[in-house]
């Protein structure tokens, strides 16, 4: 089974850095760090994020998964704009549509392949597929998504983020399961309330 031991450490140190020098977002802070304000002295742990060793020599999960870190995990991070993510494709698993509000996203192929798109504020889709080794990016606030579509074989991708907290929308949810009047849904969609009602209850699970 593949596992996160095929990382090469050193590229995804290069790719931090240069997602840090092109996709910076967040406010500008004015100091060279920012502790939060329970804080009043720190060390180097505050600069460092343990949480990825979990990954390393793990078994592949059953389905797709996202391991974070981003201000919520690692509060180093405040002020700095960045964060990022590990993302693991077990064959034939999609990471489905979503947005980040507040970021870029840079996304790495470390293994296995991946077919990619978003869609612009015009509708038109921009997809590819993405071999190990090549990188991706999904402008900011614009629908995505990634799919392994390897029925044999998974996938490991790392994404950096221009922001410590770039948040993320699941269409699905957003829409067929954050209880918006079916009535409404079913104008916006131009459909009936049953064909709604039969998406809301798929997620509701
Ligand atoms: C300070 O607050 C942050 C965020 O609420 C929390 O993660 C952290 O553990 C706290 N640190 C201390 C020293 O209490
Ligand atoms: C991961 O497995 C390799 C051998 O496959 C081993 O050398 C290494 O120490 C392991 N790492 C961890 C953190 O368990
Ligand atoms: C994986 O997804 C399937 C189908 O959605 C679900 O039934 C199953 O519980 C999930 N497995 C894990 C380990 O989360
Ligand atoms: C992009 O999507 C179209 C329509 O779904 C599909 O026919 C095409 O193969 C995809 N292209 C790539 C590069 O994945
Ligand atoms: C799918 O994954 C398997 C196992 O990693 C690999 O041998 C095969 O080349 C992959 N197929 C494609 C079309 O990339
Ligand atoms: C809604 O669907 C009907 C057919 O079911 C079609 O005639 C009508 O043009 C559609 N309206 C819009 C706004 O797409
Ligand atoms: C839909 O919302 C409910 C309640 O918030 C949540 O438990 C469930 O996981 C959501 N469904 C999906 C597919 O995420």
């Amino acid at each position: 089974m593949a596992s996160i031991k095929t990382l090469s450490f050193i590229a995804i140190l290069v790719f931090f850095t240069v997602a840090q020098v092109v996709v910076s977002s967040d406010p500008d802070i004015l100091t060279d760090y920012v502790l939060p304000p329970n804080t009043t002295a720190t060390d180097v742990n505050y600069f460092t994020y343990t949480g990825m060793r979990s990954l390393v020599n793990a078994t592949y999960p059953a389905n797709f998964t996202v391991v974070k870190a981003s201000l919520n995990e690692f509060p180093g991070l405040l002020g700095q704009s960045v964060s990022c993510a590990i993302l693991e494709f077990p064959a034939g698993s999609v990471n489905p549509l979503h947005i980040h509000p507040r970021a870029t996203e840079l996304l790495f192929v470390l293994q296995g392949s991946l077919q990619v798109g978003f869609v612009d504020t015009t509708n038109k889709l921009f997809n590819q597929s993405l071999q190990t080794g090549d990188i991706f990016v999904f402008p900011k606030g614009l629908v995505h998504f990634q799919y392994n579509s390897n029925s044999t074989g998974s996938a490991l991708a790392v994404s950096a983020f221009g922001s410590a907290s770039a948040g993320t929308q699941s269409i699905a949810n957003s829409v067929f399961n954050s209880t918006i009047f079916e009535g409404i849904l079913a104008e916006s969609f131009n459909t009936s309330t049953d064909i709604i009602e039969r998406i809301e209850s798929g997620l509701k699970g």
